[in-house]
């Protein structure tokens, strides 16, 4: 038996995961050059919330950190995670966007691309596997692992076997939450294994504890590679670090073996870096946590809804809103939660039980109903479908929603040329997601008076631009003082500044 290999999370969903995504590229140079002389499978670099983060936050254009860290990590293999039609971003975007952001990450280093369907449509991958292949990357099909009454392992087989039909190299089962138990992959993996010919990769975090011994049950099983990062960017809900995984693999002869001197010296180096971070880590993510075993929600949903109800001054109604995401899931077709579906989800189950059920939906929540996100694993329920599409005035579609697109990459070319910014494809593909942040990374740094925010309560019938108070997702920067919100209008994120002022 071959020893099993690791793949490297800890430049990308080891600090997404414990540290808001807010590592900065300076502070993984150093680190790069190590992981690279390591073995590792691949080093996750890139892609997730890195890109709108990095942007967003930390003022960084992301294919310089992608250009940065391939040239100090240039003999491993760089993979990224990607949203299928979302790319990076929180909604579908034209087939050329797709295309030429494929294209131009693959130009600039990225091997291997890690693509996902938020509603597991495989017809919203089949873009980026194509374009990814084009360019002479490898494209990973992966499955978003959920538990509901309608998904089953004979069903995930038949999803990864679709994958493999389009030409993926390699399988990977991504479990965003956490959730999967040891015996439950065990015969997934094997059933994975036994109907396919390429290789089967697992991706878990350790929110509950269950990453490690979720690991060894694929490891037994005949997985290829498992994603482990390095502390203290690791466990909580990240990755089970490295170390833990190869001391728990011993006696086994699939244990690989990964320096650990190294991994010890890395240690040393992140843990000023993490200290650093302070402002964006929690103890609450460190540690063991089972509620998300008991509302079966990813660990970053419940600490964003914990803040959100808060704000909403909903906190009593904790119980109430996680009782109802199972009940939003079923309307909708049972869809996974993962970016951006988690959102929809929750802000729905939200203003379910603010407002009483289906009285009011975000244009969100009934795209999905109405297929616009795609084709869901269940049927949507036909009396939500009805209210959605009375709501937004359209048709429910059952086509691949980015059919429906028309090419948009020489529509953004001249919108940057408006602006006067750069009109490259890089910088479309970038513009196409995050239009304000691209127009704020290229304004002079002298601070200007913020605009003042109005935040208006949506009626059903609202324009389409309203901005919802339920619909916003608010990231806390600081204890006190002014704070950083995040506002998603339409599956756009925009950032506003407000100030405390009680
Ligand atoms: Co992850």
């Amino acid at each position: 038996m071959k020893p099993v290999t690791f793949n490297c999370t800890v430049l990308r969903d080891g600090h997404q995961s414990l540290a808001a995504t807010r590592m900065q590229t300076k502070d993984m140079l150093p680190i790069a050059p190590i992981l690279d002389t390591m073995g590792f499978s691949a080093l996750e670099t890139w892609g997730g919330a890195s890109i709108d983060a990095g942007l967003r936050f930390l003022k960084e254009w992301p294919f310089d950190r992608l250009d940065a860290l391939k040239k100090a990590a240039p003999n491993t293999p760089h993979m990224m995670l990607l949203r299928g039609q979302n790319l990076v971003g929180y909604t579908n975007y034209a087939d050329d966007v797709v295309e030429a952001f494929v294209k131009m990450s693959a130009k600039h280093g990225m091997n291997i691309f890690r693509i996902f369907d938020c509603v597991n449509d495989p017809r919203n991958m089949q873009t980026s596997i194509r374009a990814a292949k084009e360019a002479g990357a490898q494209a990973h099909g992966t499955i978003c692992y959920t538990t509901s009454p309608v998904h089953t392992t004979e069903g995930f087989v038949k999803m990864g076997c679709e994958l493999a039909d389009m030409g993926v190299d390699a399988i990977v089962i991504k479990d965003m939450a956490g959730l999967i138990p040891p015996y439950v992959t065990y015969e997934l993996v094997s059933a994975l294994k036994k109907n396919l010919s390429i290789p089967v990769w697992i991706h878990t975090h350790d929110t509950a504890g269950l990453g490690a011994p979720t690991y060894l049950s694929a490891i037994d099983a005949g997985v290829d590679a498992c994603d482990v990062s390095i502390s203290p960017l690791a466990n909580g809900t990240a990755q089970p670090d490295c170390l833990r995984m190869q001391a728990l693999l011993n006696g086994s002869p699939r244990q690989p073996n990964y320096d650990q001197a190294k991994l010890a010296q890395i240690s040393e180096m992140l843990m000023p870096i993490y200290e650093d971070m302070n402002k964006f880590t929690s103890h609450r993510n460190e540690v063991v946590d089972s509620d998300t075993l008991r509302y079966q929600v990813p660990g970053g949903m419940l600490s964003n809804f914990r803040t959100q109800l808060k704000e909403q001054k909903m906190e009593d109604k904790f119980e109430e809103v996680f009782a109802e995401i199972p009940v939003v899931r079923e309307a909708l077709g049972w869809i996974p939660l993962v970016t951006p579906t988690s959102q929809i989800v929750g802000v729905q189950a939200m203003m379910n039980v603010k407002f009483g059920r289906w009285k009011r939906i975000t244009p969100q929540a009934a795209d999905v109903a109405l297929g616009y996100y795609g084709r869901t694993t269940a049927p949507v329920d036909p009396e939500v479908q009805k209210l959605c599409a009375e709501q937004m005035g359209k048709d429910p579609i059952t086509c691949r929603p980015a059919d429906l697109k028309k090419p948009d990459m020489e529509n953004l070319r001249k919108q940057l040329a408006d602006k006067g910014l750069p009109t490259d494809d890089e910088h479309c593909v970038i513009y196409a997601m995050f239009p304000q942040q691209v127009e704020e990374y290229y304004k002079k740094p002298e601070p200007k008076p913020e605009a003042p925010v109005e935040i208006k309560s949506a009626a059903p019938a609202a324009p389409a631009m309203t901005v919802i108070d339920n619909g916003i997702s608010a990231t806390v920067s600081g204890p006190s003082g002014n704070r950083d919100l995040t506002i998603v209008i339409n599956g756009q994120a925009h950032s506003v500044k407000v100030e405390r002022i009680g």
